[in-house]
């Protein structure tokens, strides 16, 4: 069954490249620097009726639909539902409308509250990152792991700026003017779940965002714990589904 997830997002991601450089409408929601364009709506309805038509007894919401429905009757959902899928179907929207690569598509299913499933598409680049509670993280079906390195002086990072709320980027650059004394470097790709992604394959350390929302890292959350990394709220405690302050590392540079 969740074969045939992947494959249909991939089929959404073929449509998004092919749309990619089309005139497309975008609007803001929420803040001047909150992208969305038609192809987050399209590509979220379109997973969303797959998957429906799949299962037909789980429950699915996605970034665009929390929109519509609100985000008490997310938590609600997330409280309520057995088996819960949580799409974000474009993140990275802004290098999107840019016309940038580096950006994904990122599907979960979490069964009673906890990730059974993650799956993080880059269309661009045709990579696949995919979990499976209890069987390990696989990028194009090869095993990834997170990587070994234990020393912040050797380490690469990196942090998201975030979409909403000034607060937030306030706190990030607080992190970054920090740990850019520290690490190696430090790289913002745009996109959450490719951060996580990263992370999980070895090719970054560390991954750490202030304010992200559970659709962004819903995926990347198992795919970076099934590839041996921690995942864990800024403050040390367990992720929660409102407002993550989400770190993810390679398990071995949290202490620095
Ligand atoms: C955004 C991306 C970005 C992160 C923001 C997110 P969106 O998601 O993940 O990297 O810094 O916090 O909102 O809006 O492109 O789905
Ligand atoms: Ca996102
Ligand atoms: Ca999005």
């Amino acid at each position: 069954m969740f074969e045939e997830v992947c494959e249909l997002v991939i089929v959404a991601g073929r449509n998004l490249i092919e749309n990619m450089n089309s005139r497309l409408t975008v609007e803001t929601k929420g803040s001047d620097t909150d992208l969305v364009t038609e192809m987050d709506k399209k590509t979220e309805k379109y997973i969303t009726e797959e998957i429906k038509r799949n299962f037909p007894e789980h429950a699915v919401f996605g970034e665009e639909t929390v929109e519509e429905i609100g985000y008490d009757r997310m938590l609600e959902m997330l409280e309520t539902y057995p088996n819960l899928w949580i799409i974000d179907p474009i993140d990275g929207t802004t290098n999107y409308v840019h016309g940038l690569p580096g950006y994904t598509i990122s599907v979960a299913l979490y069964c009673e509250g906890i990730a059974a499933y993650g799956i993080i598409y880059d269309p661009v680049a045709k990579e696949l990152f995919i979990a499976e509670r209890g069987k390990g993280a696989t990028l194009n079906g090869e095993a990834i792991h997170v990587s070994k390195q234990s020393s912040l002086a050797e380490s690469l990072v990196s942090t998201g700026v975030p979409a909403k709320y000034e607060s937030d980027r306030n706190h990030v650059l607080e992190g970054y003017v920090k740990i850019a004394l520290l690490a190696r470097n430090i790289r913002t790709f745009g996109s959450a779940a490719l951060h996580c992604a990263y992370v999980a394959s070895g090719r970054l350390d560390a991954f750490w965002e202030w304010g992200v929302n559970i659709w962004d890292v819903a995926a990347g959350k198992l795919i970076v714990e099934e590839a041996g990394g921690s995942v864990y709220q800024l403050d040390g405690n367990e992720v929660q589904f409102e407002f993550p302050h989400f770190t993810c590392t390679n398990g071995k540079i949290d202490k620095e």
